[in-house]
């Protein structure tokens, strides 16, 4: 697929920083997930590329922060004028590296786009406060300014919608960057920052530097022994947010972290039946059903329990399981060998304490290559299963079966996690009543399709803290100064 960049320009290999793409010492493979295959190599970096980094983004950060907020929006808008322009080629890297079909990549493009939008238009409201003073005299203003230098770290399964709404506030809030995107997905978010270096961002505003695994520890621990990174963004797993949370309270960062969920989605009786299909297919199997948000539990009420069972089953066997390249694949492979195990491992211990497969259940070996897992729908699922406490990340829905409304808002709120939680219902008594039991960041009310830029995307409990998207997500860049003048009267 990278062979058929319109703009072969766009496939970037080596670190920005500064104004200079620049190699590490060593390099690292990028592989596309479905076959294994090498498709580029990119920079192994190292604790002292990353404060390299740090350097140019400290360095920049005076004038940029003192740009008006028109100026860094009008640059933030040719961004995303390119991003758009670019949408195919993007779209072609995101499937070459993490194998979702080339729709949902083409989808994801015009979804991180919107939150670069949203923050370049976010930027000129930025506004802190007059207030009315406590003693004569006095003047009392409240000032909204940029936190610094940002860290970004970012995830494989949204490569450039999530790197994209980071960026894109902290630069809108007068920030500068330093980032460093998953091993497994690099390529996109090197394109994206080519894109915004074409717009014309200055020199070390915005600095990425890759690494692989085994070397992502060095870079991360420099940032954060680093007091001039006055901010840590992070999407990932729960330990590693507890890491950063940990090891950046030696120089007290503002934090973000986007971490895992174990979503539940429940079914009443009185729902729509057809819709909550809908909407569980749209929630559970986008991507793969590798989100964060997707649901891992689905709870369904004894009356339509069997119905509603029998209808997912016959949507969920019709799925075409295939590679980013087939124009009907509807679901790609999975990341990489350790995620079907995974998978596998989640689906088979359930099976071992009772469920029942009704379609899917096993891996699946295509022509070209064995990351691929069936999409799978389970019934008979019980709390002592792995899947009901872990997150599976994968194609596959578990059903659980409940008789009474309070039992299943238990059920749902028994879990460590708190991102996000989806209802059917049409009655609108327990609507209100369980959106407001429910103990997560975001609730789906009827619908499966919830992210959007103008929302707040964040969770609570051990899923973080820290709001994406809309004017939360700019005040996470940003600090609150008082400003008190005397001697006026
Ligand atoms: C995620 O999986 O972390 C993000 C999903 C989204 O933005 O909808």
């Amino acid at each position: 697929m990278l062979t058929t960049l319109s703009n072969p320009d766009l496939l970037r290999t080596q670190n920005l920083i500064d104004e200079h793409w620049c190699d590490a010492s060593v390099r690292f493979p990028v592989t596309d997930p479905a076959t294994g295959n090498v498709i580029a190599q990119v920079p192994d970096s190292n604790a002292a590329d990353a404060q390299r980094a740090t350097d140019a983004a400290a360095a920049a950060f005076p004038a940029w922060s003192r740009r008006t907020a028109r100026d860094r929006a009008q640059l933030i808008k040719r961004w995303h004028a390119l991003i758009l322009s670019n949408e195919q080629d993007l779209a072609r890297i995101i499937s070459a590296e993490q194998g979702k079909p080339m729709h949902e990549s083409a989808g994801e493009v015009r979804y991180g786009a919107s939150y670069v939008e949203w923050f370049a238009e976010e930027a000129t409201r930025i506004c802190g406060d007059v207030v009315a003073e406590a003693v004569p005299g006095r003047k009392m203003l409240v000032l909204k300014e940029p936190v610094g230098v940002v860290a970004a770290i970012t995830p494989w399964n949204f490569p450039l919608a999530m790197i994209a709404r980071k960026i894109a506030p902290a630069l809108a809030a007068g920030c500068t960057v330093v980032a460093k995107p998953a091993e497994d997905t690099p390529l996109t978010a090197l394109a994206l920052v080519w894109l915004a270096q074409q717009a014309g961002l200055p020199p070390g505003v915005l600095n990425i530097v890759t690494a692989s695994r085994a070397n992502t520890p060095a870079v991360v621990d420099a940032w954060l022994a680093d007091p001039r990174v006055r901010k840590i963004t992070f999407t990932g797993s729960t330990p590693v947010g507890k890491h950063l949370a940990r090891e950046s309270a030696g120089t007290l960062k503002k934090l973000s972290l986007e971490l895992g969920g174990n979503a539940p989605f429940i079914v009443f009786d009185d729902a729509d039946l057809d819709a909550a299909v809908d909407g569980l297919m749209a929630s559970k199997f986008r991507n793969g059903g590798q989100t964060c948000v997707c649901p891992n539990r689905v709870y369904v009420q004894d009356a339509v329990h069997d119905a509603f069972a029998e209808r997912l089953a016959a949507r969920v066997a019709a799925l075409h399981v295939g590679p980013a390249t087939e124009a009907a694949a509807q679901i790609g492979p999975m990341i990489n060998a350790r995620a079907v195990e995974k998978i596998d491992r989640h689906v088979q211990d359930a099976v071992d304490k009772g469920a029942r497969v009704l379609t899917g259940g096993e891996r699946v070996r295509t022509a070209d290559g064995p990351h691929y897992y069936a999409p799978t729908v389970l019934v008979n699922a019980t709390p002592d299963m792995a899947l009901a406490h872990e997150e599976t990340f994968g194609p596959v829905a578990a059903v659980f079966r409940f008789t009474h409304e309070d039992e299943v808002v238990h059920h749902a709120n028994d879990t460590p996690f708190g991102l996000a939680a989806y209802f059917y219902s049409n009655d609108v008594r327990r609507i209100w009543r369980v959106a407001q039991a429910l103990e997560t960041g975001i609730v789906g009310i009827n619908e499966g399709a919830l992210a959007s830029e103008a929302a707040p995307f964040g969770g609570v409990k051990e899923s973080g803290y820290g709001r994406e998207g809309s004017r939360h997500g700019l005040d996470d860049y940003m600090h609150t100064k008082y400003l008190c003048q005397g001697q006026l009267s």
